[in-house]
This record gives structure tokens, C-alpha cells and sequence, in this order.
């Protein structure tokens, strides 16, 4: 079969193209900022990047509280904005206002083996660590199928994730491959961008999570977070102020590779080993590059709260402007497959 991309003529040239998106099931902590978002703002430089609300995703386990969703997706949008995506450099919308993710959805199911879906690692997963709620649904086995669609409607080659989703992205390619060899060449595979592994765990050392209760939010002001750094375990085998300490065994550390500049980290490093720095004048420097760190955000944050309507508009215009180019795939879906 010919493969037609006349289409797409005028994207072969432009920047290579990212999309990644995120379910609104609340607020933003360090984890989600250093795990993804800063990724994101390091691509949307050189990029030309897509970022998403996966509202239809959060629906697949949160069916039963929708309201929630709704009120979490300005509030997701919010705290990109303040993070530093940026609306000019980036197209930012709403998964559930692209209808085309659901025509193309409903094409892939047809074409998509149910055991794929069933032998999908994180499938098993979930429904062991949500046991308390019915999974056993249609839409939930094909989470991955509707996330090859979020994906393969704006044809990027890069898609960044976390590892988890990994094996999601490996059924996107073999659906993206499955479709091509059935309709003719047409879909790029994407590949998984791995975020580089900046390691921000939570307070407790275990991964930051909202479950965990070991987050510090991006919305969260100095006087909420000093309390859960002065009460963080460092190295437990510091037991005594003059007693020397080891980085790497301690939970606070790892903040300071993120929000310490090297100089510094020398210093802490140093002063730990040596037990000429205590742990209280430690955190008081992390506290400080944290303040510094957040005080942006917070203004940025000040500025949305008092234009709600803003991310209104940053939605629209993203919206409009990811609807362009999904309906451009749709015509070329329609026309491969003739109906
Ligand atoms: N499954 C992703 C998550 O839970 C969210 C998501 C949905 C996504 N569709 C996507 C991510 C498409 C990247 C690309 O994190």
C-alpha cells in the first residue's frame, strides 16, 4: 500500500514533537516537579510539545466521583502554569474535549488483542492495589489502548514518562505497528523519553505520594513545610550531635541533590562526614533553597488565583489548537481504513 503523508508535509520538517499527559487526581508535589514537569519545561525549548489533563483516564478508577475530576483540572493546569509550562511554547489541553481520541479509540479496539491488554503488567497491578474498587471494567482493561489513541493522535516521536507507563507505550507500538501493517503505513511509532532518574523521594524516604503522606505540594507555603523538614529522619545512626554522619543514608539528602548547587552539597557532604555541621543547620540550608526554589511559583501562583479565567483561556486556545491536529489524523484514519 502507498503511504500518503502529504498531510503532514509541513510537520516532517519542524521540531520533532512530545506529548505526555497527567490524570487530575490532585495537587502537584516535589515528586511530580522533578519526576516530569521539569523534564517538560526543559523540552518545550526545543520541542514542539503537547501536554495534557487525562480526564477520560482518571475516569477509569474514579467513575464513581467525576465531580472530583472536574475540580482537579484547572487545578492541574494551575500548577503547570506555575511550575513554568508555558502556553506559548506549548500546546495544554483536555483529553475529554478532543473527541477524535475517541474515534480513534473505539478503530484501535478493534484491532487490539485482548490478551496484550490482559498480560499488561501495571493491569495486574491495579486491580491488586485498588482491590477495594470494581475494576473489572471494560474501559479500565483498555486503559492502554485509549492511551495509544491520547498518543497517536498527535504523531510525536517522544513521549515522556515515568517507567511505569513503559509498558504502556510498548502497547501503543504494537497497536501503532498493527495498524500500519493492516492499513498501510501511516502512524510513527512513539518511543518512551525516560525521564532522567532525579531521585526525589518523599519525607520518609519511601516514594513521594499523596497515599504516603510524605509530600510537600507545590502549593504549599514555607510555615506548612519547615514543620515536616525539621521533623525528617537523617541518618539514624547519628544519634549524637558530634557523632558523624553519612549523606547516603540520610532522607534528606537526596533534596539537596535537587535544590543545593554543587559547592554547597561539597560543603554538607563534608560537614556531615566530619559532624562539624548538625542536622538542624542542614535543613536550615535545604529550607532556604526550598524557599528560594518555591518563592517564583508562589508569585506565579498568587497571579492564576486572582485570574481564574487565564487557564480558561490557556485551555481554549490549547484545545482548539490539538483539535486542528487530531481531526487532520482522524481524516487520515478514515480515508485509510474507507469508512
Ligand atoms: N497513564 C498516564 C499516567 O497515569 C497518563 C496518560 C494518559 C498519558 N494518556 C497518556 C501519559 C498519554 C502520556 C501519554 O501517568
Amino acid at each position: 500500500m502507498s503511504s500518503d503523508l502529504s498531510f503532514f508535509a509541513d510537520t516532517t520538517q519542524a521540531p520533532q514533537r512530545v506529548l505526555s499527559g497527567m490524570r487530575p487526581t490532585g495537587a502537584l508535589h516535589l515528586g511530580h516537579y522533578f519526576g516530569a514537569i521539569k523534564n517538560w519545561i526543559a523540552l518545550q525549548e526545543t520541542m514542539r510539545t503537547f501536554f495534557f489533563v487525562a480526564d477520560w483516564h482518571a475516569l477509569t478508577s474514579e467513575y464513581e466521583n467525576p465531580l472530583r475530576i472536574k475540580e482537579f483540572i484547572p487545578e492541574l493546569v494551575k500548577d503547570w502554569l506555575v511550575a513554568g509550562v508555558d502556553p506559548e511554547r506549548s500546546v495544554i489541553f483536555q483529553q475529554s474535549q478532543i473527541k477524535e481520541h475517541a474515534e480513534l479509540h473505539l478503530i484501535l479496539s478493534m484491532i487490539t488483542p485482548v490478551s496484550w491488554l490482559e498480560r499488561c503488567p501495571t493491569y495486574k497491578e491495579m486491580i491488586q492495589q485498588l482491590a477495594g474498587k470494581d475494576l473489572s471494567t471494560y474501559g479500565f482493561l483498555g486503559y492502554p489502548v485509549l492511551m495509544t489513541s491520547d498518543v497517536i493522535v498527535y504523531r510525536p516521536r517522544w513521549v515522556p514518562v515515568g517507567q511505569d507507563q513503559v509498558p504502556h507505550l510498548e502497547i501503543s507500538r504494537e497497536i501503532c505497528r498493527r495498524f500500519n501493517h493492516l492499513y498501510g503505513e501511516f502512524f510513527p511509532e512513539p518511543e518512551a523519553l525516560l525521564t532522567p532518574q532525579a531521585k526525589c523521594p518523599g519525607l520518609d524516604g519511601r516514594k513521594m505520594s499523596k497515599s504516603y503522606n510524605n509530600s510537600i505540594q507545590l502549593r504549599e507555603d514555607m510555615d506548612s513545610i519547615a514543620p515536616k523538614i525539621k521533623g525528617m529522619l537523617t541518618d539514624k545512626a547519628r544519634l549524637r550531635r558530634t557523632d558523624p554522619g553519612n549523606p547516603s543514608d540520610c532522607n534528606l539528602y537526596p533534596y539537596h541533590e535537587l535544590l543545593t548547587d554543587e559547592a554547597a552539597r561539597d560543603e554538607i557532604r563534608h560537614g556531615c562526614g566530619s559532624a562539624s555541621l548538625g542536622c538542624v543547620d542542614c535543613k536550615a540550608v535545604l529550607l532556604k533553597n526550598l524557599k528560594t526554589f518555591l518563592s517564583p511559583l508562589q508569585e506565579r501562583r498568587a497571579y492564576f488565583d486572582a485570574h481564574p479565567e487565564h487557564i480558561q483561556e490557556v485551555l481554549q486556545a490549547g484545545n482548539e489548537a490539538a483539535r486542528k491536529e487530531a481531526r487532520k489524523t482522524l481524516e487520515g484514519v478514515r480515508c485509510r481504513i474507507g469508512l
